[in-house]
């Protein structure tokens, strides 16, 4: 293994580093593309700059969307192999390092290229290659989304991303359900964001209901003492769900639709036990419940 290790004082660069260099061109000549895309992966976390390296050198992109575009005969049917979905899995992990990258976001953006994603996070299949496809598409939707700009928000809006986050919710894992709700809280923390979910009551209603299974879902896990859920991941996913409940009532109607459709579980305690040590999340449900009890 590579030194993880980063000198303060020099920032170890993808620029001067000439093994960067070799594997870009075995990427590009399509000789040893396959052993490049995951060597260049795990550079990922080393180096700050290797999306530019990326974005810049001749034909990586170019390459990286041939990858994506070269497994979508595979959807539909679902045929998926465990080894094909590795192999585009590895390129959009060089797809979200140019996606995280403040230099890069933009250009990624302007380029349209979460698109190319959409079928994938629009599968249904629910074999661990489909499982693995659509949350590490959904890294790359978390990774434009995680540094709150508004032009990433704006983007999601006119692309009908929503929905596919709602259908992940409803179908995949935990950990992908988590991925999911999260870029959806990241949505509704945006006030356009709230707003383009609030303006008609079909969509309030699409995701209020996909949250209320989701309760369901947490609280039956809690009756259910054989559940393989492990407390810490449900605690995860019940923090963003009482976040999207609490950001919708920031909205006068979405107020008082909540009023009215709020899941019990939410009321009565049901989750007091695994929010025990969560004060934000308690608090934020506290702030729900009186939000929506004024409502009335
Ligand atoms: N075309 C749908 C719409 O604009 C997209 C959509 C479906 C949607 N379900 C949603 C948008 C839920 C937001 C929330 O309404």
């Amino acid at each position: 293994m590579d030194c993880q290790h980063r000198d303060r004082d020099q920032p170890k660069q993808a620029l001067s580093d000439e093994q960067i260099y070799q594997w870009v061109s075995e990427l590009v000549t399509g000789a040893n593309r396959e052993r490049a895309l995951l060597e260049l992966g795990k550079k990922r976390e080393q180096y700050d700059d290797l999306a530019l390296v990326l974005w810049n050198s001749f034909g990586v992109m170019t390459v990286l969307l041939e990858e994506i575009i070269s497994v979508y005969p595979y959807l539909n049917p679902p045929v998926l192999t465990a080894s094909i979905s590795n192999r585009v899995c590895n390129a959009l992990a060089l797809l979200q390092c140019v996606a995280s990258n403040v230099q890069t976001r933009g250009l990624f953006l302007t380029a349209n290229l979460p698109l190319y994603l959409y079928p994938f996070l629009s599968t249904n299949a629910r074999q661990r290659s489909f499982e693995y496809l659509r949350l590490t598409s959904l890294g790359v939707i978390g990774a434009l989304v995680k540094n709150d700009t508004p032009e990433v928000i704006n983007f999601l809006l006119t692309t009908e991303i929503v929905p596919l986050c709602l259908n992940i919710m409803e179908i995949s894992s935990e950990l992908s359900k988590t991925v999911a709700i999260f870029i959806l809280q990241k949505i509704l923390l945006d006030d356009q964001g709230l707003s383009y979910i609030c303006t008609t009551y079909e969509r309030f209603h699409t995701v209020a209901s996909v949250l209320s299974k989701m309760i369901d879902q947490l609280s039956s896990n809690i009756n259910n003492q054989n559940s393989q859920q492990t407390s810490s991941s449900s605690g995860r996913l019940l923090k963003h769900v009482v976040r999207c409940y609490m950001r919708l009532s920031d909205n006068l109607e979405a107020r008082k639709a909540l009023a009215n459709i709020l899941p019990e579980p939410l009321r009565d305690g049901t989750f007091s036990i695994i929010l025990q040590d969560d004060v934000a999340t308690k608090r934020c449900l506290a702030q729900l419940l009186s939000n929506i009890t004024d409502q009335q």
